[in-house]
């Protein structure tokens, strides 16, 4: 069941449970601009928006997010946290680790299996709220550069059934230290990457390898003499595709 009102989705897993509402609507522009105006008018969270489909499906960095039916298209307002890239990462990797599906993270914010990408995620803050966007193939994949859990053998093709697995997935990794785990899903650890920075003042390319993830999340990429620490950026594998080539919904 995916249309009506604001659902109370009480969560199937132990210690760390705690209510979602889920709002879900037949058809959106975005979610993710759904949920800026829930934001807007004081809702904090915890809230899911979900749509079955949406026309102006948002990406990272302005792309387009293409959203046909089949997929999941989810924007969870939470309140802002450290580290909320990974949280969000892990709990879509555990998601999908229920049901047969093993992927790994590209920092800071794409879902990959083999290689080609399986959901993506967008981090926005509005009104001291933040809102995770998360897109996943789930029956088809709209690119065929990218995957779906269908394609990848998923044992559950259910998007409202993976909408609950995420959320309790969420709500258990926000509960721990992401790092350990996150480093270890992470796939560009060790591997040269060319990432496009992103700064307020410039965007700017740095290739390297990338050696680490620290503290605050940062990626650090080792490049001649010198470690530089990236905040934000895209981060593509030098060896495996070129940036910008691989994108998933959209
Ligand atoms: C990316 O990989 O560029 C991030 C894609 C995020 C897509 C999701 S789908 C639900 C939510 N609504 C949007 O418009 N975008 C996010």
């Amino acid at each position: 069941m995916w249309r009506g009102d604001i659902e109370w989705c009480v969560k199937r897993r132990g210690t760390e449970s705690r209510e979602w509402r889920v709002h879900r609507v037949g058809i959106a522009d975005s979610t993710q601009d759904m949920a800026r105006e829930f934001a807007l008018q004081g809702d904090r969270g915890p809230l899911a928006i979900v749509a079955e489909t949406q026309r102006r499906g948002r990406g990272r960095r302005g792309r387009r997010w293409l959203s046909p039916r089949g997929g999941l298209y989810a924007s969870l307002l939470t309140p802002p946290r450290e580290l909320l890239f990974a949280h969000a990462g892990l709990a879509v990797a555990d998601a999908l680790g229920e049901i047969g599906v093993e992927p790994t993270l590209s920092w800071p914010n794409d879902v990959f299996v083999r290689d080609r990408k399986i959901a993506g995620i967008l981090i926005e803050v509005v009104a001291r709220t933040a809102i995770v966007g998360i897109g996943i193939n789930v029956r088809a994949s709209p690119l065929p550069t990218a995957t779906s859990i269908a394609a990848e053998g998923g044992s559950r093709l259910d998007a409202p059934e993976l909408l609950r697995s995420l959320l309790a997935s969420f709500d258990a990794s926000t509960a721990t230290d992401p790092l350990p785990r996150y480093r270890a899903r992470c796939s560009v650890l060790g591997r040269e990457v060319r990432v496009e920075r992103i700064s307020s003042a410039e965007e700017t390319a740095l290739v390297g390898r990338a050696i680490d993830i620290d503290g605050a999340g940062r990626l650090l990429v080792a490049r001649d003499d010198e470690v530089v620490a990236v905040s934000s950026g895209d981060c593509a594998l030098l060896t495996a595709r070129s940036p910008g080539e691989v994108k998933g919904g959209g």
